[in-house]
């Protein structure tokens, strides 16, 4: 491997696994990105004095613009997506253009480049929740039950047919929910980090007794680069790092870490439909040799002290568009909430 094209690599998952790749290896790297509310030259900024780094300005569903990206590159990563589960539920449009159409135009472009590997990033949303627990195996049907997820589902299904109808070397991972550096504040832990710092109140949904798994993003990018060279094609990989904590303990972890009252956790009107928990059974990559390095309290200790040391990343993110998305979001919501 020689040259590799990241879509997706100024998000939050996107640049720490671009990071990774230049630390590791001698590749040169594309970086294929929209720039959208979530892309954020920030994040990769500082990595233009590489000469083995290029970043290119553009959208996964222009096969053109896809086209001279790939040029010369023999394996693809696609990060690209829309990815906010409460952007989806109020309008879903954008996220099947990306998550749907956007992969077909790059399957169909990676196809006529004839590249080596093209690893699809999708995630643990497509099983569908499993409550109680009952960790799903990668050959499982893919029952999504939210907008979001059912456009990372159709992406994955334009993968099978790629792989099965043109023998394309696709590889899927679907992972459980990554925390660490560069995560855009809409997501919850990097908002109940960031409203903690300024002393606002952290909206917790429900009674924050939904389930999810933390996994720190370096984990995740070990186990994307385990799998971009030594997964079988045709094959999906779950990953996920058994920290699973219910949301409230997750916002009570910050707080505590941060020294700041408990106090602060509101629990406001739930999400619509919100997914009580997922689950999955993450042997077949662990056979592969990987395994999480951070548990839940050292995943979120670092986490937490990334925002701390940087609050210019985030203040310039939380007083722009967002914060028109956060009194859409969360205005209402607070003033009709209560504490613990
Ligand atoms: P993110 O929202 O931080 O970044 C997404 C990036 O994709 C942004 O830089 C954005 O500008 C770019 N993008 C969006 N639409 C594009 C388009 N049409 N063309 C080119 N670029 C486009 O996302 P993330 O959290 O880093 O997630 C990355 C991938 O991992 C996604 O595919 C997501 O579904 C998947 N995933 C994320 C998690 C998680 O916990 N964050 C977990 C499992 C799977
Ligand atoms: O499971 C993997 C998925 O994890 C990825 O595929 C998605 O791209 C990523 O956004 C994430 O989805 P979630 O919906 O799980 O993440 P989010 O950070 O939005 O929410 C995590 C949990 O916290 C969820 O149960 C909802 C809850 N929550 C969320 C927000 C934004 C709150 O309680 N308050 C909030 O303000």
């Amino acid at each position: 491997m020689k040259r590799v094209l990241i879509t997706g690599g100024a998000g939050f998952i996107g640049s720490n696994f671009i990071r990774h790749l230049l630390a590791r290896y001698d590749y040169e790297v594309v970086n294929f990105d929209k720039l959208t509310y979530a892309g954020n030259p920030d994040n990769v900024n500082d990595l233009q004095s590489d000469r083995r780094y290029r970043f290119v300005k553009g959208d996964i569903c222009d096969p053109a613009a896809v086209n001279v990206a790939l040029d010369g590159c023999d394996a693809v990563v696609n990060f690209a997506a829309e990815t906010h589960v409460d952007r989806s539920l109020i309008d879903a449009g954008a996220f099947i253009q990306t998550d749907v159409h956007g992969v077909f135009a790059l399957l169909e472009a990676a196809r006529q480049h004839g590249v080596e590997r093209f690893l699809h990033i999708s995630t643990d949303e497509v099983y569908g929740p499993r409550f109680p627990a009952n960790p799903a195996r990668e050959d499982d049907p893919l029952t999504p039950a939210n907008p979001y997820a059912a456009s990372k589902a159709g992406g994955e299904m334009q993968c099978q047919a790629f792989f099965r109808t043109y023998g394309l070397p696709i590889i899927v991972t679907r992972s459980r929910n990554n925390i660490g550096p560069r995560q855009h504040p809409e997501k919850a832990v990097a908002l109940f980090i960031t409203n903690a710092l300024e002393d606002l109140p952290l909206p917790v949904y429900g009674e924050g007794l939904q389930v999810r798994d933390r996994l720190y993003v370096d984990d995740n990018c070990e186990a994307i680069d385990l799998v971009l060279h030594r997964g079988q094609p045709g094959e999906a990989y779950n990953i996920g790092a058994d920290n699973e904590r219910p949301n409230i303990e997750v916002a009570q972890a910050v707080l505590d870490l941060l020294d700041k009252p408990r106090d602060l956790i509101r629990f406001i009107e739930d999400r619509t439909n919100h997914d009580a928990r997922y689950s999955l059974d993450t042997s077949k990559i662990r056979a592969l040799g990987w395994e999480p390095q951070h548990d839940f309290e050292t995943a979120m200790a670092r986490t937490v002290a990334w925002y701390r040391d940087n609050p210019w990343w985030w203040q310039k993110i939380r007083s722009g568009e967002f914060s028109v998305y956060y009194q859409q979001q969360y205005a209402g919501r607070l003033a009709r909430s209560h504490g613990p």
